[in-house]
């Protein structure tokens, strides 16, 4: 019956409203000048649609928040670790699951564990955090992405893919320095792009070749799960949960944020088949963590995580999901603004440099573009771009590869009039973007991570 009309519903109804303050086009102009036009630096109360990030801010659902008032919090054996711990196993029937506050915890535990000086560690397209705790325990992180997940342009179904070939010369050449194979799903960083089961099937084969254990970035496996029942062939009648399992078969352990395809608001987990490797992780865990059965989190967050994951993975929730973040990017696409594409599951990204070229990549057009998308509409994105990856070791300075500002669409949040709102403004911006002008950072610079902390000043 559904299928008869092109309107795709939220597969919701909204339950309890929070709050958006509206704001004149002053006080924002007020707001980002004080905030030294960073994003990072607003109050989020002076924020309209708020697009930063799509982690942790999704709306949890009535049985959601019913769970938490099962939450018990038993130091150890808490009967929500056990529940916690079905709900993960149903999905990612790993023989141990260590419960972590959030994915770069997880990330923290795994790296200090098998990650040192001379190790090298392969992904498709490490994320920052990742990246970060690859290189803290001083090994490097390398990216395997194929050539179509570097062009913004280049129409593949699965951007997301790693380069088997590049993958079998790192292992042919350093092999005995690869402690783990990384693949995320989906590719974030590129563009929250899927990966195929063909390729993770290829990437499985190489591993076994050379003995390797591979392991997932999961944080978006339910978009990621949905695209390969849509794209890939022979996979449209199966269920979601089996094509998840499927992708799990293939894996020897993943890393997991809560916070995205959990539906939760805070929480994570490492999850290996590997008895000695989970001993090490789990005596680190207790060092930073807590008690393997709480790991960072209470036992109420344990009990909202395992019900997000028995939504996150129904087909109407998915459909919806997928469905309304391609709506704001065909919209955005039929408005001439240049995008990445195809679109992702959990984003939409804006081509800051070939929308405003007129802006030198080292004078900041993905900052320029968010700070303008902010004062006209109140919406917050997020540059990626030099900013963000600008800045080398030795302090000098090169354009990112890319130059893009992130529309991350929070789960269940935003309703199809917000998404309407935020074309109109995008539109209007993208519009007159040849009156805008570039950014410097304000000295003195920050030492690490400037993205969060810089101000900025415009150029004149
Ligand atoms: N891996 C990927 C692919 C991610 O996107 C993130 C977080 C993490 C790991 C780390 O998880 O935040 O729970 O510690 N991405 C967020 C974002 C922050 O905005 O893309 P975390």
């Amino acid at each position: 019956m559904m299928d008869r009309y092109r309107t795709i519903i939220e597969p919701f109804r909204i339950h309890a409203v929070e709050p958006i303050r509206i704001t004149t086009r002053e006080e924002r102009l007020a707001a980002i000048e004080t905030a030294g036009r960073n994003l990072f630096a607003l109050h989020a109360d002076d924020v309209l649609v708020d697009l930063l990030t799509d982690s942790g801010t999704g709306a949890m659902s009535r049985d959601q928040w019913a769970a938490i008032q099962h939450g018990d919090e038993s130091y150890a054996g808490s009967p929500s670790w056990f529940v916690f711990l079905e709900a993960v196993t149903a999905l990612w029937p790993f023989r141990h699951v260590i419960p972590t506050h959030q994915g770069r915890a997880a990330e923290k535990i795994l790296f200090s564990v098998i990650g040192a000086p001379g190790k090298v560690i392969p992904n498709n397209t490490h994320f920052d955090t990742t990246r970060a705790n690859v290189e803290a325990s001083g090994a490097e992180a390398v990216d395997l992405v194929i050539a179509e997940g570097r062009d913004p342009s280049a129409l593949h179904p699965f951007k997301g893919n790693v380069d088997v070939g590049a993958l079998e010369a790192l292992l042919a050449s350093r092999g005995p320095d690869v402690p783990v194979v990384f693949v995320t799903v989906t590719n974030n960083s590129g563009g929250g792009q899927p990966v195929s089961l063909e390729n993770l099937r290829a990437v499985r084969a190489v591993c076994d070749r050379y003995g390797k254990p591979l392991f997932l970035d999961a944080c978006r496996f339910a978009e990621n799960a949905w695209f390969i029942k849509t794209r890939e062939p022979g996979q449209s009648e199966r269920a979601i949960p089996d094509i998840v399992r499927d992708m799990a078969a293939l894996a020897d352990g993943m890393t997991m944020s809560a916070k995205k395809d959990g539906l939760a608001n805070i929480g994570g987990w490492l999850a290996l088949d590997d008895d000695a490797l989970a001993e090490s992780c789990r005596n680190l865990l207790i060092l930073t963590e807590g008690f393997p059965t709480y790991g960072g989190l209470a036992g109420r967050d344990l009990e909202a995580i395992a019900q997000g994951l028995r939504e996150v993975v129904q087909d109407d929730y998915l459909h919806y999901r997928i469905r309304s973040t391609a709506y704001l990017g065909e919209a955005l696409d039929a408005a001439a603004v240049p995008l990445v594409k195809p679109f992702g599951g959990h984003a939409i990204y804006i081509d800051a440099r070939a929308l405003l070229p007129h802006v030198p990549a080292l004078e900041y057009p993905g900052q320029a573009l968010a700070v303008a998308l902010y004062v006209e509409g109140g919406i917050r994105g997020c540059e990626i771009g030099t900013v963000m990856f600008g800045r080398q070791p030795d302090r000098s300075e090169r354009a990112a590869a890319m130059d893009l500002v992130r529309l991350a669409i929070p789960r269940r949040t935003y309703t199809q009039s917000h998404i309407d709102y935020v074309i109109e403004v995008v539109t209007a911006v993208a519009d007159r973007a040849a009156d805008l002008r570039g950014l410097r950072i304000a000295p003195p610079q920050p030492v690490a991570l400037r993205h969060f902390t810089a101000r900025f000043l415009p150029i004149t």
